[in-house]
């Protein structure tokens, strides 16, 4: 039932608006548009995706994390409130998607507990080994290609650190009738593939059932110092 209203109302919005206005939104949010539409759609429609995520995650004390495309800011409000001994940071690079979340999250920006940065993925403004934790959502897709932003991801994590990078795959975008040439089809195959080349290892992909279409995850780890030790010590 709530698929079918979800569907309708996906459909109505199409039937509206032409849908290269709607997909270069979906890259980047701006406007009335930005605001009334998207944001709605992005927080039903990836709730179940981002609760998987939140999951997945499992925070540790102290720890420093970053969410990438952070969009209306749902998935950090629940990760603040779920670990408050964490330091957030969040960075997307739509300045309405940065208001909006500023006024969602308000109450951890002003603790201090959570920052929130204007900027792109394939360029951040943070020192090498800054996160324990990256978490990404539904971004992937605007990433064309997707090699600088992963080399980014491992720049900035700690050795041995996490990147939870939660994805439609290529048949779901299929099926949800999104735009071919914004969103860039993956399988969870080439997803671990992409994440191998970059340098990631004890990758994973993770699936269980969501809203409106099942979530899939990715897991994948910097290699620790233990670990390139022991790749140093191969090559000897
Ligand atoms: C489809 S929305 C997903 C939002 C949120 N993660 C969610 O799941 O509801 C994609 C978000 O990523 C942001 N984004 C896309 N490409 C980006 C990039 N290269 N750097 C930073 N943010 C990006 C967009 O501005 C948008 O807020």
């Amino acid at each position: 039932m709530a698929l079918n209203l979800f569907m309708l109302k996906v459909t109505l919005v199409k039937a509206l608006v032409s849908e290269e206005t709607l997909t270069k939104q979906s890259r980047k949010p701006s406007g009335w548009l930005g605001k009334n539409i998207l944001q709605p759609m992005f927080v039903k429609g990836n709730a179940d995706l981002n609760q998987f995520i939140l999951e997945l995650m499992t925070v540790q004390v102290n720890e420093q994390v970053l969410e990438i495309g952070f969009g209306p800011g749902e998935l950090l409000f629940q990760l603040c409130q779920q670990s408050p001994s964490a330091q957030f940071t969040g960075l997307d690079f739509s300045p309405l998607m940065l208001q909006q979340a500023s006024v969602h999250t308000q109450r951890y920006i002003k603790s201090g507990q959570l920052a929130l940065i204007e900027a792109s993925s394939d360029n951040m403004p943070f020192a090498n080994y800054s996160f324990h934790q990256v978490a990404c959502a539904n971004t992937l897709y605007f990433w064309q290609p997707p090699e600088p932003h992963f080399k980014e991801v491992l720049r900035v994590l700690k050795p041995g650190g996490k990147f939870v990078l939660g994805f439609r795959t290529g048949e779901q975008i299929d099926r949800m009738q999104l735009h071919p040439t914004i969103f860039a089809r993956y399988t969870e195959e080439e997803v671990g593939s992409l994440l191998e080349l970059a340098g990631f290892e004890n990758i994973r992909i993770e699936s269980r059932a969501g809203f409106p279409v099942d979530s899939v995850c990715a897991v994948a780890y910097k290699p620790s110092y233990k670990s390139i030790a022991q790749y140093i010590s191969l090559l000897r």
